[in-house]
């Protein structure tokens, strides 16, 4: 029977952090964890330490999760928690940083082994995490997953747990204004990959639906905005909630094969993630047609009249750059078919699929999507 879970507390709008205080106080001491950048100049760090020093909140700021932060890292940032009384944890940034708040948060009430956290059950609750999030993208704050690199930055490994949903989550589109283009495109189209792959896939509930849908159709209203670089607060709103609910609908369904074909493209040739993922999405799609036709189209239709005008917008956001060659794809193969989330694809997914999929997204500069 399908179900829907999803414990975090969501507060949205302008000024949202003031006007819910409340839902950021869960304690007499916290730890904020931020990248070097993002949570300054976004304006998010200084509403979040104005609510704190308000309400007597004691707070540690540890400001250095960089992309390469890495497991141990982490782990120590956890056991210093576990001796200096910190109660609860406040995330403020991206994916990196969100997820690093949630795995401390596991390290800080628990005596495990840094590689222990994979076994996904803790005899104690993790401490509670309230994201702030300044991309819109990545969906950490509204999902049970946490993405850790290991020994190095192309060496990551993710766990999950109903307990590593975030306890409540802020989202004020005002903390995404700072980013930069790029970062606003590749996180976009990021998200609209997680709700494509929750909504064409075989874990799918109308639950999961719902808001794979919303987020579509909300990623879909901002094309002209992503095009141009020019975003009202409206766009940016809707950006960012579509983000979230990204997040909602994979924390149902999992992923699908684009993120695990993607990730070949990030550790090869160091492609940003969502655009890695999104210069694959057209293909998935039009391989999705043949087992699914109409939801395909559902998909489709938030872009336009047919999957070319998808590949138009993809092409003008994040155009994929690089040169990709035949012996590239067969190197990647073997490691994509393998992940575990080609499970969730509805239909056979074959390695032939695969290399279909790779090499009409990246090398066949002829393909046109009119025949589906
Ligand atoms: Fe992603």
């Amino acid at each position: 029977m399908p179900k829907y879970f999803m414990p975090t507390t969501l507060l949205s709008g302008k000024n949202c952090v003031k006007r819910h205080s409340r839902h950021l106080i869960h304690g007499k001491k916290c730890m904020i964890i931020t990248g070097k950048h993002s949570a300054v100049v976004s304006g998010a760090l200084a509403d979040v330490t104005d609510v704190l020093k308000e309400n007597n909140v004691e707070y540690e700021l540890y400001d250095k999760i960089t992309r390469e932060s890495g497991i141990s890292e982490i782990y120590a940032l956890g056991q210093r928690m576990k001796t200096d009384g910190t109660e609860y944890i406040i995330g403020i940034g991206g994916g990196s940083t969100l997820d690093a708040a949630k795995a401390a948060a596991v390290y800080a009430a628990n005596d495990i082994e840094p590689m222990r956290i994979y076994d996904e059950v803790y005899k104690n609750k993790p401490l509670k995490v309230v994201c702030v999030p300044t991309t819109a993208g990545t969906g950490s704050d509204t999902t049970q997953y946490v993405m850790l690199t290991l020994d190095d930055i192309h060496n990551k490994r993710s766990f999950s747990s109903p307990d590593c949903f975030p306890y409540a989550t802020f989202l004020d589109s005002r903390y995404t204004r700072t980013l930069p283009l790029e970062v606003t495109r590749n996180t976009a189209i990021d998200a609209l990959c997680h709700a494509v792959e929750s909504y064409l896939n075989n874990q799918s509930s109308a639950f999961s639906d719902i808001v794979a849908l919303e987020a579509i159709r909300l990623i879909g209203s901002c094309t002209d905005a992503l095009v141009s670089g020019e975003f009202t607060e409206e766009d940016r709103e809707k950006l960012l909630v579509a983000a979230s609910a990204g997040g909602m609908a994979v924390a149902h369904t999992g992923l699908n094969v684009v993120h695990a074909m993607g990730h070949q493209l990030t550790c090869d040739k160091d492609i940003p993630h969502g655009r890695a993922n999104g210069a694959l999405l057209v293909e998935f799609i039009a391989w999705m047609a043949k087992q699914d036709i109409m939801r395909a189209v559902d998909v489709m239709s938030a872009f336009g009249s047919d999957l070319s005008s998808l590949k138009k917008f993809i092409n003008a956001v994040i155009p994929t750059t690089e040169e990709i060659t035949e012996d590239d794809i067969d190197k990647w193969l073997e490691k994509s078919i393998a992940s575990t989330v080609t499970e969730n694809c509805p239909g056979e997914f074959t390695k032939e699929d695969e290399r279909f999929i790779y090499y009409n997204a990246l090398i066949n500069k002829r393909r046109k999507y009119t025949e589906w």
